[in-house]
C-alpha cells in the first residue's frame, strides 16, 4: 500500500512543471466575494493552489468567520481536478478546535475529563459535521503543554501534563482520522503548535520561548510524540523562536526531531503568514530570503502569505535551492493528499447526521469536564424545591459558554444558565428569581431577599481568552468579588459557577462562596450540564488538568515540577513561606483534583514484588500494584484514580510527581472494585538532552490517589 503511494507520488512529480510543484506548497485563504472567488479560480486553474484555508483572517478563533459554504468549494475543487493541468485536487482547512456545529467543551476542561474514549468519539462526531460541510482538515489537536493560564491560548490546549496531554492527543488525532481519514466523515488532523508556543515567556501570544532539550524532551515533545504515532496526517510550525532560533527556520525542529527522531512522515504546513515572520524576528531580510530558510528547514506548505509562490520557483532556478528541496515537500503533501482520497473522491456531497446523539455526546463530555472544586457542608446538590436567586454577569450568556475558536457553533442554539436552571426545575416546586441588574446593590438584594440559595454565574468572556487574549491579572473580577461578599453578607448559601477559559485565580472569592463549580466554557452544552450538576441529575467527576493557583503572581506554578534546593516546593506543603512571604506559594486547586457528591477512599497499595534488576525491567517485567476504591457515599458516581511516580536519585533532577496512568472508573453507592496498575520500563524513565530514553537504576516512589498531593505511596527499587 505504501509503495503504491510512493510510486503515485513519483508518478505525478515526473510530470509536473517546476511551478506545478511549487503551487501544491501553497495554502491561500478562502474567497469572500465573487471577484475573489474569480481570481482563486484561475491560481487553482494554472496549478499555484494547493490547499485553501477555510479562513479569511489570521486570528480566526476571534473573529467571525463566513459559514462554510460546500458548493463554492466543490466549484473550486472543479477547477482543479477537470481544468488545471495536472488535476490535483486541493485540499481545503479549518480551525475545527473543538467542534463544529456542535460544540464540545474547550480542550484544556476535555482534558480533565480523564475520558480519552470519550473525546476521542466526541470528536468522530466533529469529524463527521465538519466534513458534511465540505472540511477535509481540521487544524487541530492543539496540544501546547503550557504553565502560564496568563495566555489566552492555554484553553485550547491539554493543560500541564505531558502524558495527560500525551493520551488526549491521541484521542483526538483518532476522533478525527479513525483509522483510515480516506474514509467518508473522517478529515485529516493537525497537530500543533509544533513547538513549544506553551511556554510563551509571559504568558505573552507570539513571545520568545526559551526551553532547555531536557525540558522539550520530557515535557513539550511528548503529546506531539503521541499524534505522530497516532498517524496525524499533518503538523503545523509555531510562530515562536527557541532560544533564539524560529522554529519556522530550523531545521533541528523541522526535520532532524520530527521526521528523523519522531519518524513524522505527513506533512509541515506553518501558521498563518509564519514565513514573513523571520523578517520581524531578525533572521531575514528579504521575502526570498525566509522562503529558502523556511525550504531549507523542511517547511512544506507555506499558509497564505505567497512567499513559496512568488519566490521559489526563482530560487530553485537561481541554484539557490535545490529542487530535491521542493521535490521533498511536494511528496509529503502529495502523500497525505493521496492518503485522504482526494483523487478519488475530491468533492463533498452533503450527507445527513444525527445532530441530537451529537449534542448528547457534548452534553456527556461537559459532564465529565466541568470540576466541583468545593462543595462545604455538602450544600450541592440543590434540591429541586429550593428558591434559587441568580445573579452574575454569565447569568444570561451564550456565546461565551462555546469558548474560543469555535467557528461554526451558532449563539441562538445555545442555552444560557438561567434558562437551563428553569428547564431543570421544570414541574418542580423550586423557582428561579433572575436578578436584573447586577451594579444595582437594592435590586440583588431584593432578589437575594426572596431565596433560600443564591446562585452566581461568574467568570471570563469567550473574548479574553484565545487567541492574541492574554491577560495580566487572571484573578477573578472586583465587580465579581464583590457580588460574592453581598450574597455572602445576606447569610444564605452561596454556590459560584464560574464560567471559565482559564483556571481563574479565586482566592479573594472563595471565602464568600459555601461551593465552587468550575464549567470551563463546555460548548453546547454548557449551561444545561451545569444546572444538571447544580440539581443533582448529574454527579461531578471532571478534574484539573492545570493547576489552579491562589494569585497570578504564583505563576508558574506547577504540579510536575522538580524540588527547590532546600526542599522548599510550596507547591507540596514544602515551606511555601520560603518562596513568597506575602502569598504562600501553594495552589489553590492542584493537579488532578476534583470533587464529587459521594465519597470515595483509595486503600493503600499493594505489590506482590517491590524490587527488580534493571535487565528484568528492560526484559518487560512490569511492577504489579493494585488499590481497592470504595464509594462510601451516597451517590453512585465516577473517580479518576491517578497514579503518580516520583525517581527519588537520578543524574538529573526529576519532577517531584509524574503522572503515568490513570483510569476512571464508576463504582454505584457502597460498592468497591479492586484497580490494577502495571509499572514497566516506559513509565520509569527520561528523555535526556540528546532525547534519549533511559531508566536509572534506585529507588522510586509510587503514589496512586485522587490528585497529585495524594500521599498514598509505596517504595519500589530497581537494583542495578
Ligand atoms: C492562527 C493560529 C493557528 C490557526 C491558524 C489558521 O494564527 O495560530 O492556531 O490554526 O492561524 O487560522
Amino acid at each position: 500500500m505504501q509503495n503504491d503511494l510512493e510510486l503515485k507520488i513519483d508518478e505525478l512529480l515526473s510530470r509536473m512543471t517546476l511551478r506545478e510543484k511549487v503551487g501544491q506548497l501553497v495554502q491561500v485563504s478562502a474567497p469572500i466575494d465573487g471577484a475573489g472567488k474569480e481570481r482563486l479560480k484561475n491560481r487553482v486553474r494554472n496549478g499555484s493552489v494547493g490547499s485553501v484555508i477555510l479562513a479569511f483572517s489570521s486570528t480566526a478563533g476571534n473573529d467571525a468567520q463566513r459559514d462554510t459554504e460546500v458548493e463554492v468549494y466543490n466549484e473550486l475543487q472543479r477547477v482543479a481536478v477537470e481544468e488545471s493541468r495536472m488535476g490535483i485536487p486541493v485540499i481545503f482547512g479549518r480551525d475545527v478546535i473543538h467542534g463544529h456545529r456542535t460544540v464540545m467543551p474547550i480542550p484544556l476542561a476535555s482534558a480533565g475529563s480523564f475520558n480519552p474514549e470519550l473525546v476521542e468519539e466526541c470528536y468522530t462526531c466533529v469529524a463527521k459535521e465538519a466534513a458534511n460541510d465540505g472540511v477535509q482538515w481540521a487544524f487541530s489537536p492543539m496540544v501546547d503543554v503550557c504553565h502560564d493560564p496568563r495566555w489566552g491560548r492555554i484553553i485550547e490546549g491539554p493543560g500541564e501534563d505531558p502524558y495527560l496531554a500525551s493520551v488526549m492527543s491521541r484521542a483526538i488525532v483518532k476522533g478525527f482520522q479513525g483509522e483510515d481519514y480516506s474514509q467518508k466523515d473522517r478529515i485529516a488532523a493537525c497537530v500543533k503548535h509544533y513547538l513549544g508556543y506553551g511556554a510563551s515567556e509571559g504568558g505573552r501570544d507570539y513571545h520568545r520561548t526559551e526551553l532547555s532539550d531536557y525540558s522539550l524532551y520530557n515535557l513539550i515533545l511528548p503529546p506531539f510524540r503521541a499524534a505522530v504515532d497516532a498517524g496525524v496526517a499533518t503538523v503545523m510550525s509555531s510562530f515562536n523562536d527557541i532560544n533564539g532560533q524560529p522554529v519556522t527556520s530550523s531545521k533541528k525542529y523541522l526535520t532532524d526531531i520530527l521526521r528523523g527522531y519522531l519518524g513524522f512522515n505527513g506533512f509541515v504546513v506553518s501558521d498563518w503568514a509564519a514565513l514573513a515572520n523571520l523578517r520581524r524576528q531578525g533572521v531575514a531580510e528579504t521575502e526570498a530570503e525566509c522562503a529558502a530558510m523556511a525550504l531549507r528547514a523542511g517547511l512544506d506548505m507555506d499558509m497564505v502569505d505567497d512567499y513559496y509562490f512568488n519566490h521559489l520557483a526563482a530560487l530553485v532556478n537561481s541554484g539557490e535551492v535545490p529542487e530535491a528541496l521542493v521535490d521533498n515537500a511536494v511528496r509529503n503533501v502529495l502523500r497525505v493528499k493521496l492518503s485522504k482520497g482526494l483523487f478519488e473522491n475530491p468533492y463533498t456531497r452533503k450527507g445527513e447526521y444525527d445532530r441530537g446523539q451529537h449534542l448528547r455526546k457534548a452534553y456527556e463530555l461537559a459532564a465529565e469536564s466541568m470540576v466541583l472544586l468545593k462543595n462545604d457542608n455538602h450544600i450541592l446538590p440543590l434540591a429541586k424545591t429550593a428558591k434559587i436567586a441568580l445573579a452574575g454577569p454569565l447569568k444570561q450568556e451564550r456565546r461565551a459558554l462555546l469558548g474560543s475558536w469555535v467557528l461554526d457553533g451558532k449563539e441562538e442554539e445555545t442555552q444560557h444558565f438561567y434558562e437551563a436552571l428553569q428547564n431543570a426545575l421544570g414541574g418542580c416546586e423550586g423557582t428561579v428569581i433572575c436578578n436584573t441588574d447586577d451594579l444595582a446593590d437594592d435590586a440583588a438584594e431584593k432578589v437575594f431577599a426572596q431565596s433560600d440559595v443564591i446562585v452566581l454565574a461568574l467568570g471570563e468572556s469567550h473574548l479574553v481568552s484565545g487567541e492574541r487574549h492574554s491577560l495580566a491579572d487572571i484573578a477573578l473580577t472586583e465587580h465579581q468579588v464583590s457580588l460574592a461578599r453581598r450574597a455572602h453578607n445576606t447569610g444564605k448559601p452561596v454556590i459560584g459557577v464560574v464560567f471559565c477559559g482559564r483556571p481563574l485565580a479565586l482566592q479573594i472569592a472563595e471565602p464568600y462562596l459555601d461551593a465552587i463549580l468550575c464549567a470551563w466554557h463546555c460548548g453546547s452544552e454548557t449551561a444545561a450540564v451545569a444546572a444538571d450538576l447544580l440539581l443533582g441529575d448529574l454527579v461531578p467527576s471532571g478534574k484539573t488538568a492545570i493547576t489552579f493557583l491562589k494569585t497570578t503572581g504564583h505563576i508558574p506554578l506547577y504540579y510536575n515540577a522538580t524540588s527547590g534546593a532546600l526542599a522548599n516546593n510550596g507547591y507540596y506543603g514544602q515551606h511555601p513561606e520560603d518562596c513568597y512571604l506575602d502569598i504562600p506559594a501553594q495552589p489553590m486547586y492542584p493537579f488532578g483534583y476534583g470533587l464529587s457528591y459521594t465519597r470515595f477512599t483509595c486503600s493503600p497499595i499493594h505489590c506482590e514484588k517491590t524490587d527488580m534488576t534493571w535487565q528484568e525491567l528492560k526484559a518487560g517485567a512490569c511492577f504489579r500494584l493494585s488499590v481497592t476504591l470504595c464509594n462510601t457515599g451516597a451517590y453512585d458516581g465516577k473517580e479518576t484514580v491517578q497514579l503518580y511516580i516520583r525517581d527519588k536519585v537520578a543524574s538529573v533532577m526529576r519532577p517531584i510527581r509524574e503522572l503515568k496512568a490513570f483510569q476512571k472508573v464508576f463504582l454505584s453507592a457502597g460498592d468497591h472494585c479492586r484497580i490494577d496498575f502495571s509499572v514497566g520500563y516506559d513509565q520509569l524513565g527520561f528523555y535526556r538532552e540528546n532525547g534519549e530514553y533511559v531508566v536509572e537504576p534506585g529507588a522510586f516512589e509510587i503514589y496512586i490517589g485522587d490528585n497529585c498531593l495524594t500521599d498514598n505511596c509505596l517504595s519500589i527499587q530497581i537494583n542495578p
